[in-house]
């Protein structure tokens, strides 16, 4: 099945988006630990609990392939893109552990909460730094391919999930974290 990728890069720029307003929360939630309140450890785990399942399974396969396809038909515009894959992985294991360590803390585990939150801390940095690079570079190397007369990509080997909390329907686990961020922002 092909795609076309102006309709593609669109969506991973909406995806950007609603991620960015979810670090936000994530970033709030742990700095709350720092000015002596307790961080809502449940909305952390929510919000990690997307990541892993979302971003990491549906968004940046996608990106991948859009990169792929780019080094493609315009490899001269493929410097650096080794790194793509290293900050892909590194995410997604960051973003595992960090899921996993909520979770423990949530059944009682007694973990260290500040460093928990340090991590948390260091994975919005990371996530908000990768989607910066991309946004301000290898996006617009896609969109210099899109005007180039490259429109179509062929989409058929990727998952083809919907959005559990942006999509059309809110998926009931997420329930509690969707009415967060609309009441919020
Ligand atoms: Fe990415
Ligand atoms: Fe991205």
């Amino acid at each position: 099945m092909h795609n076309d990728v102006a309709q593609v890069l669109g969506e991973l720029r909406q995806d950007h988006k609603n991620m960015a307003r979810l670090l936000n929360l994530l970033e709030r939630e742990s700095n709350r630990l720092y000015d002596d309140g307790e961080p809502d450890i449940e909305l952390m785990r929510d919000v990690m609990h997307y990541m892993t399942i979302y971003p990491d399974a549906v968004h940046h396969p996608k990106e991948d392939r859009i990169y792929a396809e780019l080094k493609n038909v315009r490899p001269e515009l493929t410097s650096g893109f080794s790194r793509i894959t290293v900050d892909h992985q590194s995410i997604a294991e960051q973003g595992m552990k960090l899921r996993n360590d909520l979770s423990l803390i949530e059944a009682g585990a007694m973990l260290k909460r500040n460093t928990v939150v340090a991590d948390a801390l260091r994975y919005v940095n990371t996530l908000r730094s990768h989607m910066q690079w991309e946004e301000l570079d290898l996006f617009r190397r896609v969109d210099s391919m899109i005007r180039d007369g490259h429109k179509l990509l062929d989409t058929s080997e990727l998952p083809n999930a919907s959005d559990p909390v942006f999509g059309p329907g809110v998926e009931k686990r997420f329930g509690r974290l969707f009415k967060r961020i609309t009441a919020e922002f």
